[in-house]
């Protein structure tokens, strides 16, 4: 498959995302007019959508029906709209930029900000509970409560917590590992697991496969951000580029460097290509997502 085809394919799971969001995020005209202005104008019309992306190529390898992994996928989107949010806020990362817009505080207020991040999770939730994701009910409440734990304090939550507390600090490696795959890592994970789940058509150890791939691009991307906020211009990021060092972050640009780190991500590409490998064709479209997600410039 070309890069053309690649392209093409995820400008498709992008629409139908979008689409999506569109319906199910309450019209403007609905009170509380502004915090719906503003939910709206966190989580529409911009942003790569790379965790629908991963939930669409996984559900790709089982069989889902394409429609449920679109629920499932903005769930997930929701639940990383509303992470954005809060990181850009004064108490966390005091960013003014974000998806080349004000960030929604500047845009609206800090209060506005906070109840955009409150309603956008609940909204994902809802989602969640609402839509067909799994055949058996049962199923589907285990992946209520993966996309819950991968939220919560063992996951995102947890991670921009530890991320706080590390400000002005030296990690080591294992414990920037450890920061990353929470903060970031956990979503991405949940996203393919989630694409799989809505589909049965894997066996455990298949489904286990996904996982590991999940694991690997998770941490990956972390990587890769903390690379290209070192590296790459505001203009191209759609944030301000450089704030990592700004405001003493360690990140693996400050642990070892951005050639060692980009070599690290180019190291967990091989290992997630490895995990899907024995996929073959069905498993094409996670592998260009692996690909996307080390050799991005934004
Ligand atoms: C940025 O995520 C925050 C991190 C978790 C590193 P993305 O790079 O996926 O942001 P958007 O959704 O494309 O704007
Ligand atoms: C954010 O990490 C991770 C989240 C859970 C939102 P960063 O703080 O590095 O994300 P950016 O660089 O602001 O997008
Ligand atoms: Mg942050
Ligand atoms: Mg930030
Ligand atoms: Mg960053």
């Amino acid at each position: 498959m070309t890069a053309a085809d690649f392209q093409s394919w995820a400008a498709a799971g992008q629409a139908l995302i979008e689409a999506f969001l569109q319906k199910v995020l309450p019209a403007p005209e609905i009170a509380p007019q502004r915090l719906h202005a503003a939910m709206r104008y966190a989580a529409l019309g911009a942003g790569k959508r790379v965790r629908p992306l991963l939930a669409y190529a996984a559900g790709e390898v089982s069989q889902a029906d394409p429609e449920r992994v679109t629920a499932a996928g903005a769930a997930v989107e929701l639940i990383h709209a509303y992470s954005l949010v809060h990181d850009d806020l004064p108490c966390m990362d005091d960013d003014v930029l974000r998806r080349g817009k004000p960030t929604c505080h500047v845009e609206f207020d800090e209060a506005t900000a906070l109840l955009v991040g409150d309603a956008l999770q609940s909204l994902a939730f809802q989602l969640v509970g609402e839509y067909r994701l799994a055949d058996e009910a049962s199923a589907q409440l285990e992946m209520v409560k993966l996309l819950a734990a991968a939220s919560g304090s063992r996951g995102m939550a947890g991670g921009q917590a530890i991320d706080l507390a590390a400000v002005g600090k030296t990690l080591s490696v294992p414990e920037l590992e450890f920061m990353h795959i929470h903060k970031t890592g956990a979503l991405i994970r949940a996203a393919a697991v989630l694409g799989a789940r809505c589909g049965s058509g894997l066996s455990e150890a298949e489904f286990a496969r996904v996982d590991t791939y999940a694991k690997a691009v998770g941490l990956a991307f972390q990587v890769v951000d903390d690379v290209l906020d070192a590296d790459a211009p505001s203009a191209t990021l759609g944030k301000t580029a450089g704030k990592d060092a700004a405001q003493g972050k360690p990140t693996y640009v400050s642990a070892m460097g951005i050639v060692q780190a980009r070599a690290l991500a180019e190291q967990l590409r091989g290992e997630a290509h490895a995990a899907i490998a024995p996929f073959g064709a069905r498993g094409a479209r996670l592998a260009q997502l692996a690909d996307f997600i080390v050799l991005r410039k934004f």
